[in-house]
């Protein structure tokens, strides 16, 4: 029976140290040497209710999950290319060149280990720090080895891992994916349709850490990794980091909705010029991504619940690479809604915003909520984290939850129900749509 309380150092295994891990591991350097608050963290800035309103209790979200503090996380991770922390951050230009500064001594400690890669599943890029191996069941291996030295090496007491590296080409799940016997028969084989993350997901779970997915590949998305999970009894989550627009449209459109407002149509595009960016440029990638951006809206908004305001909803969703934006991306929404006796109204966002600023402290909430369902010995797909993601995974029988407000309630309630807290509802006194 694992402690529930964190004790010792906490692993965090990041396959790809690019502009958003780095940019994870800097913000929490500065956090713990006080040069700068936790913004956009829930754990570490929330707060949640508990007992009646009449109570005041409404402690930190860190204090009363317990979660582990931002000085037992050591990092590791994986990378094509062997620049150091520091250097990947450098290339990255997220940072001001003060905050890399301030910051490298901790970036510079992480050496990214060898990686395992597939160009097949990356078109637009690749390196020379790679493992190679006469099947992918010894690459999985050789990934085991990896964690087996990281955990030695750092002393950790628990491990998770959070795929930051790029997005993979689209694949739909197949036989090979059906099941765990398959899967394991298939990296022994060769089989083309088992990308690198899966193999990463592979080899984590089988050393006994949690594997949450942070880009829109298919990864723990297949029945052979959901039945691995249940297996060794480890948590899984995913899909795709749930920032920029797709943040903004699971915040406005369920606000439409709530007032039964009517959208013809949404078009959503955006410029970037970061790798990730040269990455989607290629159209494989580019579908993984299209087809985790437009679920959203479809689940938010119930089309055949409510065919009078959403059935004729057009919804276009567009990527361009822009190299000299960099990392500051530009995303702009043109909503066309209708009112009261069908009168059209227009909604133009301009959202001028930093992705991987706006990725880093879901990194660290999910690290923290990695640890904490594995503490709690919680297994399979966590979907109570769906407020994460842009691509909620869910047991195949539900359908995903997209509003933002819902999967908050989720969240806490869940976090009360762990804590052995009464879950609020808000019945009686206040609106509850949950
Ligand atoms: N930044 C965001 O807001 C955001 C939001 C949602 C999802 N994501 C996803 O997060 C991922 C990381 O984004 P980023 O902006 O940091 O990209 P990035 O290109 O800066 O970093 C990705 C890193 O992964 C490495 N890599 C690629 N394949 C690898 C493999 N098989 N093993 C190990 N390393 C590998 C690359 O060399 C690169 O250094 C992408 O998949 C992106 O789609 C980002």
């Amino acid at each position: 029976m694992a402690s529930k309380t964190p004790q010792g150092k906490l692993g965090v295994l990041i396959p790809g140290l690019g502009a958003v891990s780095t940019t994870f591991i800097a913000g929490v350097d500065a956090i713990i040497n006080g040069q700068s608050a936790p913004i956009g963290s829930l754990t570490q800035m929330g707060t949640i209710r508990l007992g009646k309103r009449t109570e005041n209790r409404s402690p930190k979200i860190k204090d009363f999950a317990q979660l582990a503090n931002l000085e037992d996380l050591v990092f590791g991770a994986w990378d094509i290319f062997e620049d150091n922390g520091f250097q990947a951050a450098c290339k990255a230009r997220v940072l001001t060149p003060q905050d890399l500064e301030q910051a490298r001594p901790a970036l510079e400690k992480v050496k990214p280990m060898k990686a395992v890669f597939d160009q097949d599943f990356v078109k637009n890029l690749d390196g020379s720090h790679k493992k190679s191996a006469e099947n992918k069941m010894v690459l999985a291996e050789m990934l085991m080895d990896d964690i087996k030295s990281f955990r030695e090496t750092n002393k950790t007491t628990r491990n998770v891992m959070v795929w930051c590296a790029s997005t993979e080409i689209y694949i739909e799940a197949s036989d090979v994916h059906s099941t765990l016997e398959k899967f394991e028969a298939g990296l022994v084989n060769n089989d083309s349709q088992i990308a690198p993350s899966m193999i990463y997901a592979y080899a984590a779970l089988k050393s006994g850490v949690p594997f949450f997915n942070g880009a829109p590949n298919l990864t723990v998305d297949i029945p052979a990794i959901i039945e691995l999970a249940d297996q060794t009894g480890l948590p899984i989550a995913g899909k795709d980091f749930k920032t920029g627009q797709t943040l903004i449209k699971t915040i406005l459109a369920p606000g439409l909705k709530s007032r039964m407002l009517g959208v013809e149509g949404w078009f959503s595009t955006n410029i970037l010029g970061n790798r990730d960016g040269e990455v989607l440029d290629d159209p494989s990638s580019f579908k993984t991504k299209e087809v985790s951006k437009k679920g959203a809206l479809d689940f938010i908004l119930q089309p055949d619940t409510y065919p009078e305001l959403y059935k004729d909803l057009y919804h276009k969703v567009r990527i361009n690479y822009y190299p000299p934006r960099g990392d500051a991306k530009e995303g702009w929404d043109n909503i066309d809604i209708f009112g009261w006796m069908g009168y059209k109204m227009q909604i133009k966002v301009d959202f001028l915003c930093r992705d991987s600023i706006l990725a880093a402290p879901i990194v660290l909430d999910l690290v923290l909520f990695a640890d904490l369902a594995l503490r709690h010995e919680k297994k399979g797909i966590q979907e109570w984290l769906s407020f994460y993601f842009k691509s909620p995974m869910v047991a195949p029988e539900l359908y995903p939850e997209h509003d933002i407000f819902i999967q908050l309630t989720k969240l806490k309630n869940t976090l009360r129900w762990m804590m052995g807290e009464e879950l609020i509802t808000h019945l009686g006194n206040e609106y509850y749509d949950g």
